[in-house]
Parts: structure tokens; C-alpha cells; sequence
């Protein structure tokens, strides 16, 4: 029999885990500040509702509807075609996005030490660059990290679906609330925050051009974790009372909530801490260089503040990552398990020594491998590059394509209704959306990060 999440909340709570993460603490934070504060935060407010939710229903159909891990749901729903590509190629990116994810996720492991230990303590702007640069070029040591990360999510996924996914993203993500809540709280109140929280309130719309919308598109899909079958495995295991169109409402909700959050967290300890914000001074380092030195020079009178602030950070960051890898896990694991007959723990440790030997070669390209490229990129920059602007924008094309175009309307209304005992409105915009407004818009993504527009 097939395991099922046990009640709505632990569907929905499942799914804005594998949502926040990374992709809202690190990477919205980072594009939040290149692309002029307020304007692009509408902008990716606008894509999140008109398309990431339209693609999230869709995975949300083609999972609960086969019953089935991503490769297997399209050779049920579309048997004898190559439609199963699709869900191979999910399979696939779950691979290569949990590889190099690891990595960034085992740096916040060292980081939650230091902070912990408190070796923060005294130093200045200059030293957290060097203290950063010396822990990644390491060879072991993000390693050692890496490895405690990969095992700390495999342990959860092995326990199966309900005992292990369900329970722990029903205590996982109430901390991770309740984290945020606190931090955000910490940084508004700190004097000198209010140039930082304008910068996140006043739009400046001259900043914005195709650019700024084709990123915020770009983000808003990284960060739902759509396009790789992530949600329609999670969907496999929704019960049939399950109304889809409210679970995939609230993951968007609480996904855009963190992720403004964590925005009233780092905008406004970076302006306390004298930061300029239009200037880029937040950037790709955000996380581990300019944070750290933020905690510290925000509360540079009250080293007990600065102490509990930067550690409750990193074990917000380590929460958020792992929510998420336990779900990349997940789509590689039921994977193995339904299409090869393996047993869940056999299964599980294949896709864990596997991410592990390739998260090591991702680790490494910051230290002994950093000079070996290709196509001008580091493997860790590769598969970075490759799995958010190739892969996934790749499949959740074909994904709306499927459901808009190639899906029988009647089970696409059954699924949304839970067969016809729930009122669903607007049915005949979404499947416009996902016929012409998601492919065209995601193509143009994807032409955009290609640099071919
Ligand atoms: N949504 C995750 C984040 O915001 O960090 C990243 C991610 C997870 C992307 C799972 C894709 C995915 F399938």
C-alpha cells in the first residue's frame, strides 16, 4: 500500500517545506537587492500568484492523479508516449539540485558552529571574507559538513512518508516560523533599520525593465520548487480529501511570507549595520560574508545580542535547507523504490552515497578542483546553472504543456474538485494560463537567462 500524508495540515506544512529554503533566506535576499528593493518584490508577488500557482496546480493534479513518483505519474497518465521523459528529466535535476544544494547547506553547519562558540566575536568587516574563503577552500572540513547535512536528511526520509516526512515537517516548520517571527522582530527594532525596511516598502520603478521581471519569474519558480516533480511527488501523497487548489494557496502564501521575512531580517540589520543597499552591497556572499559581519557590527555594543541573533539565524537557515533537501531526496527515493522495486532504506542510501560523492566534487571546486572548468564554470557553478536555468525552467514548460494541453479536461476538474464534491472557480483561466501564459512566459525565462534576448 501506498503511504499517504495523514492529515492536511502535514500536506501542507510538507510542501512549503520543500518550498522555503535556500532559495528564500540566500537567493531572494541577493536578487531582492540587484533588482531595486520594493518594485521587483511586486513584480515577484504578481509571478508567484499568475503562474508559479497555475505550474503548482499542475503538479499537484499529475501527482495525486497516478498515484505515483514524477517518471511514473506521466507513464500512467501518458502511457506508450515520450511524455515519460519529463519525469525522468525530474528525476534527473533532483539529482544534480541536491548535489550542489548540500554544499551550501553543510556551510551553514559550520556557520551555526561558529556562531554557537562564538567565534564571531571581535571580528571586523575585513576578517569574514578570509574566514569564509579559508573554510571553503578547505578540503575536508565543508565536507565533514556536507556529509552530516546528506545523513540528517536521509534519516528523515527513510522513516517513510508519514513517520518521517510528515512528522518532522510538522515540528520543523512551526520552529522555522517561529524563528523568523523573532529575527524579524530583533532587525526592525534595530536603530538605523529604517533606511532598510524603505528600501523593502518604497517601489522605484524606474528600475524595472524585462530583466527584472524575467528574474523575478526565474525566483519565484526556484523558490516554489516547481518544475522538477518535487511537488508532484509530495501530491502522490496527498489524501483524496485533500483540496488541492487551497494546499498549493497556501504553500504560495507561506512561501512569499518567509521570503519577505527573511527581506525585514537581512535589509534592516543591513542598513543598521551601515550598509548602502541601492549601492549591490549585498551580494552572492550575502550569507556568509556580509551577515555574519552584519550580526556583529548591528549590535556592536551588546555582544550577547549579536550572539543569540547570528546563531538563531543559521539554525533558521539549517531548518529552511533541510525542509527542502528531505524533498529533492524524496523524488529520487520514491524514484528507485517504485520503478526499480528497491526496499525504501536500499533506495535511499543509493540517492544518499550518490549526493554525497557528487556533493564532495561540488565541494572541492572551491579549493583543490577550483580550476578545473568547464564552459567557464566550476562543477559546483555548473550544476548550480544548469539545474535553475536550464532544468527546471525546461520542465515546468512541459509540465504546464501536459496539463494544459495534453490532460483530459474532465480529469483535470475531478482532481481540482476532489470529483465534483468541492466548488472550484476559474478553472477556464487556469488551463489558458497553462496552455499559452505559463510556456510563453517561461520560454522567455529561459531565453533570458540563456542571454539570448
Ligand atoms: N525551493 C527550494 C528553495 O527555495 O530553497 C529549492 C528547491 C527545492 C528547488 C526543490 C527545486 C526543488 F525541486
Amino acid at each position: 500500500m501506498r503511504e499517504n500524508f495523514g492529515s492536511k495540515i502535514g500536506a501542507v506544512l510538507a510542501a512549503a517545506g520543500s518550498a522555503v529554503g535556500l532559495g528564500n533566506i540566500w537567493r531572494f535576499p541577493i536578487e531582492t537587492g540587484r533588482n531595486g528593493g520594493a518594485a521587483f518584490i511586486l513584480i515577484y508577488i504578481g509571478c508567484i500568484f499568475l503562474i508559479g500557482l497555475p505550474v503548482m496546480l499542475s503538479e499537484f493534479v499529475i501527482g495525486r492523479s497516478s498515484q505515483a513518483n514524477t517518471a511514473g505519474a506521466y507513464r500512467k497518465l501518458a502511457p506508450g508516449t515520450q511524455w515519460k521523459w519529463v519525469g525522468r528529466l525530474g528525476v534527473f535535476t533532483g539529482f544534480v539540485i541536491m548535489s550542489y544544494y548540500v554544499v551550501v547547506a553543510g556551510w551553514t553547519i559550520q556557520y551555526a558552529w561558529l556562531a554557537l562558540t562564538n567565534q564571531f566575536a571581535g571580528k571586523t568587516a575585513e576578517d569574514f571574507p578570509v574566514i569564509f574563503s579559508q573554510f571553503a577552500s578547505n578540503p575536508w572540513q565543508p565536507i565533514v559538513c556536507l556529509v552530516i547535512f546528506v545523513w540528517l536528511t536521509h534519516y528523515v526520509v527513510v522513516k517513510g512518508v508519514t513517520r518521517g516526512i510528515e512528522r518532522w515537517s510538522k515540528v520543523l516548520m512551526p520552529m522555522l516560523f517561529i524563528l523568523v517571527m523573532g529575527l524579524v522582530i530583533g532587525a526592525v527594532s534595530m536603530p538605523g533599520a529604517k533606511a532598510g525596511i524603505s528600501f523593502l516598502l518604497q517601489p522605484d520603478f524606474s528600475k524595472v525593465n524585462g530583466g527584472v521581471v524575467l528574474n523575478a519569474m526565474g525566483q519565484a519558480f526556484y523558490s516554489l520548487s516547481l518544475g522538477m516533480g518535487c511537488l508532484c511527488t509530495y501530491a502522490s501523497y496527498f489524501n483524496r480529501q485533500t483540496s488541492l487548489a487551497r494546499t498549493a494557496l497556501n504553500v504560495c502564501v507561506i512561501d512569499t511570507l518567509i521570503a519577505l521575512m527573511a527581506g525585514f531580517i537581512i535589509f534592516p540589520a543591513a542598513s543598521a549595520a551601515g550598509y548602502h543597499l541601492q549601492s549591490g552591497d549585498i551580494g552572492a556572499s550575502l550569507l556568509f560574508i556580509t551577515l555574519p559581519n552584519v550580526f556583529q557590527q548591528a549590535f556592536a555594543h551588546l555582544p550577547l545580542l549579536s550572539y543569540v541573533f547570528s546563531l538563531l539565524f543559521y539554525l533558521l537557515v539549517i531548518l529552511a535547507a533541510l525542509t527542502s533537501t528531505i524533498s529533492l531526496h524524496e523524488v529520487v527515493t520514491s524514484y528507485m523504490t517504485e520503478e526499480f522495486g528497491f526496499r525504501r532504506s536500499r533506495a535511499a542510501l543509493v540517492e544518499t552515497v550518490t549526493c554525497m560523492l557528487l556533493g564532495c566534487i561540488c565541494s572541492l571546486s572551491f579549493g583543490p578542483l577550483q580550476n578545473h572548468k568547464l564552459a567557464g564554470m566550476t562543477i559546483f557553478d555548473l550544476f548550480d546553472w544548469t539545474s535553475s536555468n536550464l532544468l527546471l525552467p525546461i520542465g515546468g514548460m512541459f509540465i504546464s504543456i501536459f496539463v494544459g494541453w495534453y490532460l483530459k479536461r474532465e480529469l483535470v476538474k475531478g482532481e481540482l474538485t476532489n470529483n465534483g464534491t468541492l466548488r472550484v472557480r476559474g478553472l477556464r483561466v487556469l488551463i489558458f494560463i497553462l496552455r499559452f501564459v505559463a510556456p510563453l512566459a517561461i520560454l522567455g525565462i529561459f531565453l533570458n537567462q540563456l542571454h539570448l534576448f
